[in-house]
């Protein structure tokens, strides 16, 4: 967002088409930063020198230690060109074969920033012991892995470590030759020596720095862009790096960016985008919807697939990143430059992409499992006036029967923008209005940003101040000032550890030692954290000043994309020690970091409600889910503007079929809540909140799946069908969990029908009509497409062949009265005439499901003794999940545990059984009772043939969702 005099000014001034869009002049380019310039400019220097480049980067032979653990090793590494600086590498096996290479000045003038794998990574990860290293006179070799087949070499000089699996190069450092570590120095130092022109570089000039580092101190000591000037007092200390990818051509993940899953080009003759992809937490105003401009977060993390492998590199630095993608005939070239921090690169080995998937998150971890409320629907916007208005928009949501979780207020509840005190003006009785929201359960989310207006009489500023937790000016002392909604703000630094108990005591409800609380609030109103890219309005790149100084010592640049991760990281910290015991915390947050993950949600930050903006969420929640941090949505309707009925309608599809799903709208933007719509309109909309109800129990279990291995929510084609070329580029459909859903939003207007790519030779229905596409006839290696309908009330949603999936029918006003509702099973046969599914339940709040008190169910189908024909029969079973799998595992399960117990009256309903290909004689229970039932004639699941499915419905087969039974169908 920008300021909003500026703003309104504007608004005043211009039509509203000009005030619409991205001001690229907030934002630099890589020609207009300095450290990004210099690192493009060594590869420019690089390219044209082709194969008479070489890395001055050596690693000293003697050197090379190993450590008794056995697991790593360590050895001094020296740069031609400085043969007085000393630099430390040390690499480190992980158990599960990812690779830690690190790389530090050592004894330097300064010290370099070496935390931000601290905040990233959950704990040391278990280092692998099982290592035959091999130390030769050019080489260091270590091979692991349980196959044996992982092989990581490091050559010494130049310097270069790779990454092989079953002998094929999988992942490259410095093959360009690209490293370059810019090491602390004096003013004083010697300028770069230039090459005489024409002259070639020869191994005897590697001490003449200029081919290598230029022949200007560019930007060194100082730089200054529009009115801005950065001081720089630690001089040039970039770090360059090039990794390359021999095999891989398609990259994915460095989230955020609004750009396609699978990474466009930035350099050579195709490049997608000219400038190179940045890392550099911004609010962007009116972003665009393809672009490498940095947005709010940062997830340093790339995935690199093929149809036989996926690795990856996490390389975890704090700092503004800009990273190059150029690709060869057979693989990616990547190149990072960032402007501090030290070398902390992790190499995953997959193969595949849930290995990846659970490599990465074994490091940063797993996200918690939220709240069951937070995955309903969210209302929003910015702002709800005053407490009648929340009091009346809950009043009509209730009366036109459209589900609701959670209502939200934006800054305006607060006075004057100091947030947690009220405007009592119109919102006189806070508790009240929050209690009266929560007596169906549901809850509010409440705006708390990282500035304080600089008030004395405001509590919360005055805590921070007078605990010196306040972000300080280049100075070093007292207190930075800055810009923006409050007025004159300055900004908590969660970096500092007397922030974390202040924050805490914030959020109790009831004062503690008479310290200020926020009395007024319960213990359930969940936290919106916004602004903490941080947003300031009238600094540099609408953000810090770089030369801003942290706690330690440390400038702003070096923990820029790590600053607004602390704040949501605390205020989840500070909500959990509310209550006890603790309730599971709702926070949203717009800036991230890797490891956000561990606390909470995410959006996509402000969209303009355009098509173009529509499409382009669904791309950021996919690519956010491949970095970790699955919890995530856009606003629906879009942030800026006026949508029409038809696209809003859209937008709901996208949101019920996002993981955060959150209609919200800018201050200026119409009311444009569900029931303001006309019909058809209007009752779309029931529907489609009705279906994201009715599915909530495919996406807690979807959920509970990502919290235990990481693996998305939402699952891109390539991560489903690894070996399928084809889908490797597809971004606009994906898979739900591992429900079988599949699911194609439509995202352009006045579509009618819409085309679903199929990888798999599988059977795959309509969820709606039962329609089937069966498998095709013959044994194919390649995927197909299928036309699916896609009018205005219709979502494009099929359900894969195999798949037996959870829903709960029965309307509700909120998440929360759905508790002992009873479930319906669509069993949708496979090909084979099988199906497999699950469901996870709990209590959706406590912790309880810690100490094992879940539901984990497994489902099974399947066809007996021939099938259809007479005597063939159907099996349909429950039991619990054997194994309980993944990193949150409980010592001791009991299937009898107390909350198992409280549903257990919690029954099946109803059985939808697709693909059933004839007239059944007869539906028994558990080899007994007889039970109703009704047979649609359709296709059978190994029909070759387009047409209706058969559908079998058995009606209240009277067997619980927490026992074991088994349904036997015989025909
Ligand atoms: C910017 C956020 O992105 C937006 O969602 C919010 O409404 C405004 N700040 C006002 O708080």
């Amino acid at each position: 967002m920008r300021p909003p005099a500026v703003f309104f000014l504007l608004g005043a001034l211009l039509p509203a088409s000009q005030i619409l869009a991205f001001k690229s002049n907030d934002f630099k380019t890589c020609a207009q930063s300095g450290f990004c310039r210099r690192g493009r400019a060594l590869s420019a220097r690089a390219l044209a020198a082709d194969l008479s480049w070489r890395s001055p980067y050596s690693i000293d032979p003697s050197s090379v230690l190993l450590a008794p653990d056995q697991a790593s090793f360590t050895a001094s590494v020296k740069s031609a060109l400085y043969p007085e600086v000393n630099f430390g590498l040390d690499l480190r096996l992980h158990e599960d074969g990812v690779v830690r290479v690190r790389m530090d000045e050592i004894g330097g003038l300064r010290k370099r920033y070496d935390e931000a794998a601290n905040w990233a990574l959950v704990a040391p990860p278990r280092i692998s012991r099982d290592i035959s290293w091999k130390v030769g006179k050019n080489a260091v070799r270590a091979v692991y892995g349980e196959k044996k087949n992982i092989e990581v070499i490091v050559e010494f000089e130049p310097v270069r470590v790779v990454l092989l699996r079953d002998g094929v190069e999988q992942i490259v450092l410095n093959d360009g030759g690209l490293l370059h570590m810019e090491h602390f120095r004096t003013k004083d130092d010697a300028e770069p020596v230039a090459i005489p022109e024409g002259e070639a570089q020869t191994t005897l000039q590697l001490n003449n720095r200029a081919w290598f580092e230029g022949e200007e101190q560019d930007a060194w000591w100082e730089e200054s862009w529009s009115t801005w000037t950065d001081s720089k007092p630690k001089g040039p200390e970039s770090l360059s790096l090039d990794v390359t990818f021999p095999n891989h051509l398609h990259v994915y993940g460095i989230p955020q960016h609004a750009t396609n899953l699978s990474l466009p080009t930035t350099t050579g003759p195709d490049a997608g985008y000219t400038d190179p992809y940045r890392l550099y937490n911004s609010d962007v105003f009116e972003y665009l919807p393809s672009s490498p401009v940095s947005l709010y977060g940062s997830v340093p993390l790339m995935h690199a697939h093929n149809a036989k492998s996926t690795v990856a590199i996490f390389n975890a630095v704090g700092s503004d990143t800009w990273i190059d993608i150029g690709r060869t005939e057979t693989g990616t070239k990547t190149h990072w430059i960032s402007e501090s921090g030290i070398l902390d690169v992790f190499l995953l080995p997959g193969p595949t992409p849930a290995d990846i998937i659970a490599q990465y998150t074994r490091l940063t971890g797993t996200a918690p499992l939220p709240a069951h409320w937070a995955l309903g629907y969210h209302q929003c916007r910015w702002n709800y006036v005053s407490s009648d208005d929340v009091r009346s928009v809950q009043k009509r949501l209730d009366n036109e029967d459209m589900p609701v979780d959670a209502f939200w207020l934006d800054i305006e509840y607060s006075e004057g923008h100091k947030y947690f005190i009220w405007d009592k003006k119109n919102f006189p009785d806070p508790v009240e209005m929050i209690k009266d929201v929560e007596a169906l359960e549901r809850r509010m989310v409440v705006i708390v940003d990282p500035h304080f207006k600089r008030d004395s009489s405001y509590p919360v500023y005055k805590a921070a101040s007078e605990l010196d937790a306040l972000v300080k000016p280049k100075s070093g002392s007292g207190e930075y000032e800055g810009w923006c909604w409050p007025g004159s703000s300055s900004w908590v630094d969660f970096f500092n550890p007397a922030s974390w108990d202040m924050w805490v005591s914030f959020f109790k409800t009831k004062s503690v030692d008479g310290q200020w609380s926020w009395i007024e609030s319960t213990e359930n109103v969940g936290i919106w954290n916004d602004m903490n890219e941080p947003s300031v309005f009238n600094g540099p790149e609408i953000s810090m000043p770089r030369d801003n100084v942290h706690y330690g010592g440390w400038e702003h640049r070096d923990v820029h994309n790590i600053n607004g991760m602390l704040f949501a990281n605390q205020t989840y910290n500070a909500l959990m020690q509310r209550s006890d015991p603790p309730k599971r915390p709702f926070v949203l947050t717009r800036s991230f970091y890797a490891g956000s993950q561990r606390f909470g949600a995410m959006w996509t930050g402000d969209n303009v409600g355009t098509w173009e903006h529509m499409a382009i969420g669904i791309k950021m929640v996919l690519a956010n889910g491949l970095g970790g941090f699955g919890f995530g949505g856009s606003d629906v309707g879009g942030f800026f503007g006026n949508p029409d009925p038809e696209m809003v309608v859209r937008w709901y599809a996208v949101g019920a079929f996002s993981p955060f799903f959150r209609a919200h709208a800018h201050i200026d933007a119409k009311r444009r809540e569900p029931y303001l719509l006309d019909e058809p309109y209007k009752s779309i909309l029931r529907d489609m909140l009705r279906l994201r109800y009715a599915m909530l129990p495919v996406w807690y279990t979807a959920f509970k799946e990502m919290s235990t291995t990481g693996i998305p929510i939402l699952r891109p084609q390539y991560v489903v069908f690894p070996e399928d070329a084809e889908g490797f580029a597809i971004d606009d459909q994906f898979y739900v969990g591992s429900s079988g859903l599949l699911v194609k939003p439509v995202t352009t207007r006045g579509a009618t029908s819409a085309s679903v790519y199929l990888s798999d030779p599988q059977i795959y229905y309509d969820y709606f009509t039962s329609h089937a596409y069966p498998a095709p006839a013959k044994k194919v290696t390649h995927g197909r497409t299928v036309t699916v309908p896609a009018a205005l009330h219709e979502i494009p949603l099929l359900i894969q062949g195999g798949s037996i999936v959870p829903t709960r029918e029965r309307p509700r006003r909120s998440s929360a009265l759905m508790r002992h509702d009873p479930f319906t099973l669509r069993v949708a046969l496979s090909t084979e005439g099988s199906a497999t599914g699950g469901v996870y339940l709990d209590d959706g709040e406590g912790y309880g499901y810690t100490n094992g008190e879940f539901v984990w169910r497994e489902f099974g189908a399947e066809t007996k003794k021939g099938g259809w024909g007479k005597g063939g029969e159907l099996k349909i079973w429950s039991k619990d999940r054997a194994t309980q799998g993944g990193s949150n595992d409980v010592a001791v399960y009991n299937p009898a545990n107390v909350f198992a117990k409280s549903v257990s009256g919690v029954r099946v309903e109803r059985m939808i059984v697709l693909g059933v290909g004839s007239r059944p004689a007869l539906v028994s229970v558990n080899g007994g009772s007889t039970v109703e039932w009704e047979w649609q004639e359709g296709i059978g699941s190994g029909a070759t043939t387009e047409g209706k499915a058969g559908v079998l419905v058995i009606r209240d087969p009277a067997v619980g969702i927490t026992s074991d039974w088994q349904i036997t169908v015989v025909f």
